[in-house]
């Protein structure tokens, strides 16, 4: 399947940069896997690459300036090296096209999120003839998005498997319909064989992907939802762990919420986007459930799994929005104390419905609103962190802290970041640690020695 394209010359040198969300780091690890597999080499360093890759974002408009920056600061290593091939892949890459390539004439390909499965038949084509190009791919081809082959490199303790691409849901704001799709899932038994092959290479635990994951399912011959895919995967795979994200709160269900404590691999853990407090914007918003409703899905979570972390992504100055409604998205982060919130201004983009709305709120106003939301979010994730002090959890140990002081680290059930003291051997092992101190983003705790939910500690404590 994956012949190698350079057998005669050396490995040709591969660097790959990634903007935008855990659906383009998928996507990059799989180019990384297509072309490793095919003979290239993976550099860390851009100035010593043959050829770039850039998956792109396309979120916000500064995720888009970000791309448009980094595009343009290329030029010069083309110039220094007119056999450079640079290739821009994601969601920019689908929104402009052709555009993209015209206003960077040092860019080679526009391979878009349909696409980008075959960047390596098309980076040969690009190799063999030169000429300039972009792929769009096919959005009839369901499968064609998930087809990219097997794993060729050591994935590491946790790893993303996408379970569906595209979004229906249209929210006014959002440009992720129009630059992924329209939903559509990938079959279990894909999903399946993709997690044992994982599993086979070492990961303990899987973060499943989606725009919307609780509507999975439609569509696909066999009938079965997200609930029955995670008992099937929490059944039927050696799992340490399951995540997942992101899900709507219109289509949480009793039967998900339940899954939390009724699979022992699901982590207690949920993202689930409010967006807005007040009821006028939700609706503006397309969001399609009501501030009341939000609040009840989340106090019967609660009910059903009163250990279990949230968290949640919030707009702000969206348009229309006034400081009374500003006020009750104020008031909603109140009552429901996420654990983490992911907050931003709006940001108009292009043929949303939303960036047809009259009343835009004001860059500086929504600024303050902003920095208003966050200032009282941090208080609230910390004072949750100090919560914990004292607690034993269980970590799954996933290597050296970033802070590079010999501690390791690892995450909770719940989510948090934890450094501790324990051997380099511990990586891979659910360990049970006991919280000493908490940060604003992270804890610090003490193994609990002699103790491992997996049973054998291969002497390690
Ligand atoms: N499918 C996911 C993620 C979508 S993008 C979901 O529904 O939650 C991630 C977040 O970016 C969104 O939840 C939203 O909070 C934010 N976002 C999307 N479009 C935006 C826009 N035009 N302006 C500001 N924030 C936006
Ligand atoms: Fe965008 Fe809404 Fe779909 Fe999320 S659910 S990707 S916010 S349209
Ligand atoms: Fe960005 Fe595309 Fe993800 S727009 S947030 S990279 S789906």
């Amino acid at each position: 399947m994956s012949e190698p394209l350079f057998e005669l010359c050396s490995p040709r040198r591969l660097y790959v940069r990634t903007f935008g969300c855990q659906m383009n780091e998928y996507d990059s690890l799989q180019v990384l896997r297509q072309l490793t597999a095919q003979g290239y080499e993976v550099v860390e360093d851009m100035e010593l690459a043959d050829v770039i890759f850039l998956n792109t974002c396309s979120v916000r408009a500064k995720a888009e300036q970000k791309v448009h920056s980094f595009l343009g600061s290329l030029r010069r290593l083309k110039q220094a090296n007119p056999d450079l091939k640079i290739i821009a892949g994601g969601c920019v890459a689908q929104q402009l096209g052709q555009k993209l390539l015209n206003r960077f004439d040092h860019l080679d390909m526009v391979i878009g999120t349909r696409a980008v499965n075959s960047v390596g038949k098309l980076l040969k084509q690009l190799i063999d003839k030169g000429s300039r190009g972009v792929f769009l791919g096919d959005e009839g081809n369901i499968d064609s998005c998930f087809d990219f082959g097997g794993l060729s490199s050591s994935p590491g303790v946790t790893a993303s498997v996408t379970i569906m691409q595209g979004c229906n849901n249209h929210c006014a704001y959002c440009i992720v319909p129009s630059v992924r799709g329209a939903e559509r899932s990938r079959r279990p038994e894909d999903i399946l064989e993709e997690i044992r092959l994982l599993e086979r290479a070492g990961v303990r635990e899987v973060l499943l992907l989606g725009q919307n994951v609780n509507s999975y399912g439609r569509g696909l011959e066999e009938e079965i939802n997200f609930s029955g895919l995670l008992r099937r995967i929490a059944s039927q795979t050696g799992l340490a762990r399951i995540r997942f994200t992101t899900s709507h709160p219109k289509d949480l269900t009793e039967d998900l919420m339940d899954c939390f404590t009724q699979l022992g691999q699901l982590c207690k853990f949920l993202h689930l986007p409010v967006q807005a407090g007040a009821n006028g914007v939700l609706a503006r918003m397309k969001r399609r459930y009501t501030r009341e409703a939000y609040l009840e899905k989340v106090a019967l979570l609660r009910r059903i799994c009163p250990d279990i972390a949230l968290s949640s992504d919030v707009i702000v100055g969206f348009p229309g929005e006034t400081e009374e409604d500003f006020t009750k998205t104020m008031e909603l982060i109140e009552e429901v104390r996420f654990d983490n919130i992911f907050s931003f201004c709006y940001s108009d983009r292009p043929n949303t419905r939303a960036s047809g709305f009259e009343d835009k709120v004001e860059a500086h106003i929504s600024a303050r609103r902003l920095a208003q939301l966050q200032g009282r979010q941090a208080e609230i994730s910390f004072a949750k962190n100090l919560l914990e002090v004292g607690k034993t959890r269980e970590v799954l140990v996933e290597g050296a802290s970033k802070a590079s002081n010999g501690q390791m680290s690892g995450r909770t059930s719940q989510n948090r970041i934890v450094n501790f003291e324990a051997p380099q051997s511990s990586t891979g092992k659910i360990v049970e640690v006991k919280i000493l101190e908490a940060y604003a983003h992270s804890l610090r705790g003490e193994l609990i020695r002699g103790k491992t939910r997996d049973g054998d500690d291969g002497g390690l404590f």
